[in-house]
Parts: C-alpha cells; structure tokens; sequence
C-alpha cells in the first residue's frame, strides 16, 4: 500500500464556518498561497452555492495555486454541483466534494428520507458531478455514527459511480479511536471496489479525540486526512494540521509520509489565528505559546542537561527559534542559574543560594519573574557580596 498520506486542508471551508472567523476573498487568497507554500495537496475553498463570496473565493483561489487540488463542497444536489463546478473553472486541478448523510440519523431527521433513497441521491451527485469534468470525492455525512454494512454498500455504490475518493467523516466527533480504525478497516475488508478509490478521514473534536481519531484511520488504511490550522473547525473544531503532520513526522515507525514543509507551520498557525480573529490556547499542541515552554523545577533542570529530556520535537522543525525558560515560584537553582549566565552574571555556591532566596520573594508576588527582575537581583547581591 502507498504510503504518502494527501493532507486536504479545509481551513477555508471547514474552519471558516466558525462564527466571527468569517474571512474576505483576499484574506482567504493569501492563506490559500501559504497552505500552498506548507505543502498541502488539496485546499478545500468553499462552498460555492452558500453566498456569493465564497463562490468568488473560490475562484480567487482556483486562480491563485498551481499545485494543490482547488475543492469545493456541494450538497447532492444539482444547483450546487452546477455552481460549484462554475467556480472551479479556474482551477489547474479542481475538485466537487459532495455528499449526503449516511446515519440513520440523518437519513431520518436530516432528510426525511430512507436508506435507498439517500443511497441512490448518492450516487446520483457523483454521476453528476463526474460528469462536469472535475476529480469528485464523496462525503458519506455521520459516517461515524451510520450503520457499518449500509456504510460499506454506499461507498461500494459511488465508488462505481465514479468518486476518487471517499470521505468517511466522524461528523459529530462520536467515534473512539479504536473504533473509528475499525470502522475503515471494515471499508477494506466489506467494500470491494475500495482499491479505486482514495479513503479519506475527516474528524471532529467534540471528545477530543480528533487527531487520535484521524491517525487510527490512516494505520487502518485511509491515505487522505482532512484537517485545519489550529484545529478551528464547526463546535469544538476539526483535526488540526500540525498535529497529524507532526505525529506522523515523530513517529516515523508508522512508516507514512506527507509533503508538509513542517517548518513553516507556526507563522502559519500565527497567520491563521490573526486573520480568523481566533487565539490559539496556550496549551495548543504543537503551535501554543507553551508548547516548548519549561516551567516547573524539574523539568527545566532535565531539560538544561539535555533537551531530549522533556522534548520529542525540536522546535525548529515546527518553525519556532528556541524553547523557552520560564521563571516562576515553581523554578529550581538550575534554571536560575541558567538565565543568569544568558545575562552575563556567572553566580555559583553561597552567592547563587542569596539570589535564589531573593528570587523566590518577587516569584511570589510577580508570578513570572524578567530579565529585567533578575538583573536587579543580581547586581544586588554582586554589591552587597564585595
Ligand atoms: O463534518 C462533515 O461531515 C463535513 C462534511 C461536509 C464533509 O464537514
Ligand atoms: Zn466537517
């Protein structure tokens, strides 16, 4: 089996869909060149049927990239294939992503409807869709909540209509990951068509369980995740990009590949936050301003000896220049001593024991102490010691 795994970013579509991250054409033109620059293989652009902008957004962005896929998402409906298929008349390489639900859930509440019918409607779009010329990859909505063998028939059903790939979303971020790995390898085992098609994974984080969720179906066999920057994304958000790229680049033992220049990502992460008036947690994985942060005693003294210690990535290979000492109540002498040395101050023994001592009574009060608290620490103590 391959191994390169196709990252399918759907920032502009998935996460743009977050109340007050809404983005003008040309923002989303810029992000769309630096996802190009990351590496991604497929830019999901918009929905070209929901408003005029995101049908010129989908143009604008059709026009920008030449090496990524340009996706537009449909429902199985004909007006939205015929205006996504309109906007991606631009595009070097474009796709219609469309779909329709596949939990009886949906197929009951959502649609009204039954099994055969949102089966044959399935089919229909990507007929359909095919038809207009363009690569289509079907989106069986709920997958992670839909019956497993009416799963198995309607990926069976569109992949012999035509779809190059098969998008098997976790929808409403339900799945657990060792289930939601099943859930695929019951797709390879039941389907029998499933080697003429991509297998996609598109997860939700309504559990947290996301990016876990998303690396069990590729071990299982899908070779597309689809994925966010910062994991923005409808309710609690959707995989994030830097999380399955990073994983995967960690843990080469899985043996899987993308193209993500993964050095790029934090400016990106930055970029995308400011745009989408969206703050990134501090704890984020990967792209938080704590990620590569040291606080406790502990860990920084282990850290200062030797950086494996406490650290699986190096930071650089996410972008960001250094890891970072921070100084607080919880900070040993070995961090102390540390920081002073970057400021010129080589303090040992009975001396650096005073300016520990002294440390601690403004870490109590300030929280985190600076640069600027610590020179006066030591310059106190270098006066009063001669
Ligand atoms: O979460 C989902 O099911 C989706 C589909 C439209 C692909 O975003
Ligand atoms: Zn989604």
């Amino acid at each position: 089996m391959n191994n390169k795994v196709y990252i399918f970013d759907t920032t502009l579509r998935d996460g743009e869909q977050v109340p007050g991250c809404q983005l003008a054409t040309e923002e989303k033109i810029t992000i769309a060149r630096e996802l190009e620059a990351l590496g991604v293989d497929v830019i999901e652009a918009g929905f070209p049927i929901s408003s005029p902008g995101d049908f010129l957004s989908v143009i604008g962005i059709s026009r920008a990239v030449k090496e990524p896929v340009v996706c537009g998402l449909t429902r199985a409906k004909q007006e939205d294939i015929d205006v996504a298929a309109e906007a991606l008349r631009y595009a070097k390489r474009g796709r219609i992503h469309t779909g329709i639900g596949s939990s009886d859930v949906h197929i009951k509440h959502k649609f009204k409807s039954n099994r055969e019918q949102v089966l044959e409607q399935g089919v229909w779009a990507v007929k359909y869709a095919k038809s207009k010329g363009y690569e289509v990859e079907f989106y069986a909505e709920d997958a992670g909540r839909a019956d497993l063998a009416f799963l198995a028939q309607m990926i069976e059903a569109t992949i012999a209509a035509g779809a190059d790939v098969v998008n098997i979303p976790d929808t409403t971020g339900y799945c657990l990951p060792h289930l939601y790995g099943k859930r695929i390898q019951y797709l390879f085992d039941h389907v029998s068509n499933i080697d003429k098609a991509i297998v996609s994974v598109h997860c939700h984080n309504d559990l947290g369980m996301a990016t876990a969720n998303t690396i069990s179906g590729l071990i299982h066999g899908a070779r597309q995740a689809e994925v966010t920057i910062n994991g923005i994304g409808e309710r609690a958000g959707n995989t994030s990009l830097e999380e399955v790229a990073m994983t995967l680049k960690t843990h080469q033992d899985l043996g899987l590949t993308t193209n993500i220049k993964s050095e790029k990502i934090y400016d990106l992460s930055k970029l995308v936050s400011k745009m989408m008036r969206m703050p990134v947690q501090p704890n984020k994985a990967i792209v938080g301003a704590n990620a590569f942060s040291h606080s406790s005693g502990i860990h920084q003294d282990g850290f200062l000896k030797h950086a494996e210690n406490y650290e699986i990535i190096n930071p650089a290979d996410v972008g960001v220049s250094s890891s970072s000492i921070v100084l607080t109540a919880r900070s040993g002498r070995a961090a102390l001593k540390h920081r002073l040395e970057v400021l010129g101050h080589k303090i040992e023994g009975a001396e650096l024991d005073l300016v520990y001592e002294n440390f601690l009574i403004v870490a109590d009060e300030k929280k985190h102490v600076g640069d600027e608290d610590l020179e006066i620490l030591a310059t106190n103590i270098l006066v009063l010691s001669r």
